[in-house]
């Protein structure tokens, strides 16, 4: 019933309603609930980290424990990431280098670091204990798990939980636009901490086509250009170069490609790095 009413109502008319959104019931019902789910947890002392690691566990968690590397394994999403390897490749990468990664999510690209670089030389970290169970689950049933990567799972973006270790490169995708601004420009000033005057930080992330501001879409999702990036790196004192032009075809967010909400906004991706001098 409902939905033969709602085939009534014209195209206009639903693409007002929608706003900036794929569905209405993302712009009436799942953003307000996170909203509210986000501002509650400030209420309790909470910051937006501690909010979003709830969340992502949430949904890791709904696979069992033992069953993650199968599942992950049959996904579509861990077929992809091979790229990533070869952006880095592009920067010198090569298998007696060590790298951080921040941010490794259930492994996407992990797995083609791990595998390329030699034993240990790969450490990363996530904010999620259910993504990163799974995504051990999943190095053991493919067999990763005798290059000894190390991930750790995190509650800050301090990297003192590094004691001062240097890394030759540091990796991160798709998770600084998961991050408030003020996050992100810790995350690059802290960052530091891990780099040696060699070491280079590759930030891969998505940006609108022709907004040139920060855009935040939803409680956790904010899309920043390029330049923008840049100026946080310099804000902290490092060397930053927008180096798209060496991104690698098929790197990048899956979600470019798919305009979002009525207005049609297009994703790009954008790769920023950051050295010491
Ligand atoms: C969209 S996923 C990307 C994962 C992976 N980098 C990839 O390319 O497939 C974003 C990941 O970043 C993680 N994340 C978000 N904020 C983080 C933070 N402050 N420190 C570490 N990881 C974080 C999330 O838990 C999530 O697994």
């Amino acid at each position: 019933m409902f939905h033969y009413l709602w085939n009534l109502v014209p195209e206009s008319t639903k693409i007002l309603l929608r706003g900036d959104y794929n569905y209405c019931s993302a712009r009436f019902i799942d953003r307000p609930r996170d909203w509210l789910a986000l501002q509650t947890q400030r209420l309790l002392g909470k910051n937006f980290l501690n909010w979003y690691a709830r969340r992502l566990d949430q949904a890791a968690n709904q696979v069992s424990t033992g069953e993650g590397g199968k599942h992950l394994k049959a996904h579509e999403m861990m077929k992809t990431g091979r790229e990533d390897l070869e952006v880095a490749k592009r920067f010198g990468l090569k298998p007696e280098h060590s790298l951080f990664e921040f941010g490794t999510g259930f492994g996407r690209s992990a797995q083609h670091f791990i595998s390329y670089l030699k034993k240990k030389q790969y450490c990363g970290n996530d904010i999620s204990k259910g993504r990163v169970r799974q995504m051990t689950e999943y190095f053991e049933l493919i067999g990763l798990s005798n290059k000894e990567p190390e991930i750790l799972v995190t509650a800050d973006n301090t990297f003192d939980w590094l004691n001062g270790r240097k890394f030759d490169y540091v990796w991160t995708m798709a998770v600084l636009s998961h991050m408030p601004d003020e996050d992100v420009v810790a995350f690059f000033k802290n960052a530091r901490k891990i780099m040696h005057e060699n070491s280079t930080l590759l930030a891969l992330d998505t940006h609108i086509e022709g907004y040139n501001d920060v855009f935040r879409y939803n409680a956790k999702d904010w899309f920043r250009p390029p330049e923008w990036y840049c100026d946080a790196i310099e804000s902290v004192g490092l060397v930053a170069q927008n180096a798209t032009d060496k991104m690698v075809a098929g790197a990048g967010s899956q979600n470019v490609g798919h305009p979002i909400g009525s207005k049609g906004m297009k994703f790009s991706s954008h790769l920023v790095a950051a050295t010491l001098k």
